[in-house]
């Protein structure tokens, strides 16, 4: 944990198991510039909730690069008054080098996505992540199966995770969390989602560390209900909250041709994004 006077970047561990406990799930947002992460911040706070911020490799090459995030988060905790515990997340690291190079900076939680790999060589580079982060007090969460995006939601379940694998992921690498590919995509879905609840709660009940959902857009709020009851505690979201801010922005930029600030264009989408995340957090049940 990096204290912060009163305020605090941790990792997710206190959040996600508290969360696995007492059946909620904390939300991870993606982040993709300072508006964005001010928003979800001010949000939470208002909400008094704790928050994952995320950040995927293409985001954070797009923000100037992990020493730039670290910067601007922690300025944005201290400007903001932010008081509620805050992880600062790489999203889907998919090298060794990434996450060292995070946690260099100062992130406080990554993902190692191996996932592409076959279980022994996912478990060789987690467990090398594992070692890295665990001696700087940073949190790790690893994939299992394979989620893909939107071209796979379809496609049949031979990408999904079994409990054998977790078992044997967390038992040889002791990760902090992890992610089974169950049936969610990132990005939209084709038809309805296909989540296979049973094999998340045999998951849930033999695994004593927290279970991650990827791929919350477009989940139904009933299956969203269903995985937290089934034992997610973590659930990513980005798709969504960039589909409302860019309706918003569109809108503003159509019936009002002479706005050329930048900040006003941004900015138009503010609300929406807040009151998304509203909606979210009560369907989560963080608050
Ligand atoms: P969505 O874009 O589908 O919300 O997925 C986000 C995600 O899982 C990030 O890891």
């Amino acid at each position: 944990m990096i204290k912060l006077g009163d305020f605090m970047l941790v990792n997710f561990n206190e959040m996600l198991l508290k969360a696995k406990e007492e059946h909620y799930a904390i939300p991870h947002f993606n982040i993709n510039n300072l508006e964005w992460t001010k928003y979800i911040l001010e949000e939470c706070q208002e909400l008094n909730i704790p928050v994952i911020l995320g950040v995927s490799e293409g985001a954070a090459k797009y923000m100037g690069g992990y020493n730039t995030i670290v910067g601007m988060v922690k300025g944005l905790i201290k400007d903001l008054k932010i008081t509620i515990p805050i992880c600062l997340h790489i999203d889907h690291g998919s090298t060794i080098n990434i996450c060292k190079e995070a946690i260099d900076a100062g992130f406080t939680s990554v993902m190692i996505d191996a996932s592409r790999n076959k279980l022994e060589e996912n478990i060789k580079i987690t467990k090398e992540v594992v070692e890295y982060a665990h001696k700087k007090g940073v949190s790790v969460e690893a994939e299992v199966g394979h989620i893909g995006g939107t071209e796979d939601n379809l496609s049949s379940k031979e990408t999904n995770a079994t409990l054998e694998e977790c078992l044997e992921l967390y038992n040889l690498t002791k990760i902090d969390a992890i992610a089974p590919a169950l049936g969610s995509v990132h990005g939209f879905y084709k038809g309805e989602p296909n989540l296979d609840f049973e094999t998340m709660n045999l998951i849930n009940k033999n695994l004593p560390i927290p279970l991650v959902l990827h791929g919350g857009t477009g989940i139904p709020n009933d299956k969203i209900e269903q995985a937290i009851e089934n034992g997610i505690s973590k659930i990513n979201i980005n798709t969504d909250l960039q589909v409302v801010w860019s309706k918003q922005v569109r809108e503003k930029l159509q019936n009002d041709s002479s706005v050329y600030d930048p900040r006003k264009i941004i900015n138009s989408g503010e609300e929406a994004v807040k009151k998304r995340i509203r909606e979210i957090v009560t369907l989560f049940k963080t608050n």
